[in-house]
C-alpha cells in the first residue's frame, strides 16, 4: 500500500502539491487525473522516493521512506514497477535486451533464468518475432509493451503508470488500457495510473483521485464522479478536455 500523508511539494518558490494525502491500495487500480502542469509526474517521482516532500510524509507497506537514502530505497522501488511516458526504452538495445537489462544489472541469475524471464515478457506483452529488434522498428503501441513487460520483470507488487496512453492512436490505447486491466485479474497487481484522459480513467480504474491547483478535490470510486458538484469536475465530465 502506498501513502502520501499531508504532502506539501515545492519546485523553487512555485508549490505544487499543498497539502496532499492520497491512498493506494494493492490489487486495485487507482488513477490520478488533473490537467498537464498540475504535479501528476511530480507523485510518481515522490513515491518512487527520487524526490523528497518539502512537507509531510510518504510511506510504502506502512515503512515511512521520506528521508530515507538512495541505498535504503532500492529494496523498495523493487516493489514498483514504473513505465514512464516516453518509455525510457535504450535506443540501441534490442527488445530482448531492454527487457533483460535492469535483470542483468540488479540479480545474480544464471543467464538461462535470465533468458526465461526476458522470454515471459515477451510473449505477455505478444511480442514474438521482435526480440531482436530494436525500439526505433516498433510502433507506439509496441514500445509502450516493452516498458510495460520490463517494469514487470521483477514481479512488482504495484506498477505505476505516466500517461500510458500518451501519444498513442484510439486502438493503441485501448489495447494498453485492456493489458492494464488484465495485469490486476492475471498477476494480482495494483496500478496508479496518471493521466489527462478522462476515458483511460473509466476503462480501467477502480477510482480516482482528481488534482486540481495542488489539491486533491475528488478522491473515491469512478461511479461517484458524476455525483461531484465541483465545478471543474463538471466542466471535465462535460466536455472532457483536461488542458487549462
Ligand atoms: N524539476 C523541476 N523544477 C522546477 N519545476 C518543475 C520541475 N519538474 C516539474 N516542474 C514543474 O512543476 C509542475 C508540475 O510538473 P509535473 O508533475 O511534471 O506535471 P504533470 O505531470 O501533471 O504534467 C509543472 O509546472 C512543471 O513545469
Ligand atoms: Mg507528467
Amino acid at each position: 500500500m502506498i501513502e502520501l500523508q499531508n504532502v506539501t511539494l515545492r519546485y523553487g518558490e512555485r508549490e505544487i502539491l499543498n497539502n496532499v494525502s492520497l491512498t493506494i491500495e494493492d490489487n486495485k487500480i487507482k488513477a490520478v487525473l488533473g490537467p498537464s502542469g498540475v504535479g501528476k509526474s511530480t507523485i510518481l517521482k515522490l513515491i518512487l522516493g527520487l524526490i523528497k516532500p518539502n512537507s509531510g510524509k510518504i510511506l510504502i507497506d506502512g515503512v515511512d521512506i521520506t528521508h530515507m537514502k538512495e541505498s535504503q530505497l532500492y529494496p523498495i522501488r523493487r516493489k514498483m514497477g514504473i513505465v514512464f511516458q516516453g518509455n525510457a526504452l535504450f535506443d540501441s538495445m534490442t527488445i530482448s535486451e531492454n527487457l533483460g537489462f535492469f535483470l542483468r544489472e540488479n540479480l545474480k541469475l544464471s543467464e538461462n533464468e535470465t533468458e526465461r524471464k526476458v522470454q515471459e515478457q515477451i510473449v505477455f506483452a505478444g511480442l514474438e518475432g521482435y526480440e531482436d529488434s530494436l525500439p526505433e522498428n516498433l510502433s507506439g503501441g509496441m514500445k509502450k509493451r516493452v516498458a510495460i513487460g520490463r517494469a514487470l520483470i521483477f514481479n512488482p507488487k504495484m506498477i505505476l503508470f505516466d500517461e500510458p496512453t500518451a501519444g498513442l492512436d484510439p486502438v493503441s490505447s485501448k489495447k494498453i488500457l485492456n493489458l492494464i486491466g488484465q495485469l490486476r485479474k492475471k498477476n494480482d497487481l495494483g496500478a496508479v495510473m496518471v493521466t489527462h484522459i478522462i476515458d483511460d480513467v473509466f476503462m480501467v480504474a477502480d477510482s480516482v483521485a482528481v488534482l486540481y491547483k495542488g489539491q486533491i478535490i475528488f478522491d473515491d470510486d469512478i461511479s461517484n464522479l458524476h455525483n461531484s458538484e465541483h465545478p471543474f469536475i463538471r466542466s471535465i465530465l462535460s466536455d472532457k478536455i483536461l488542458e487549462q
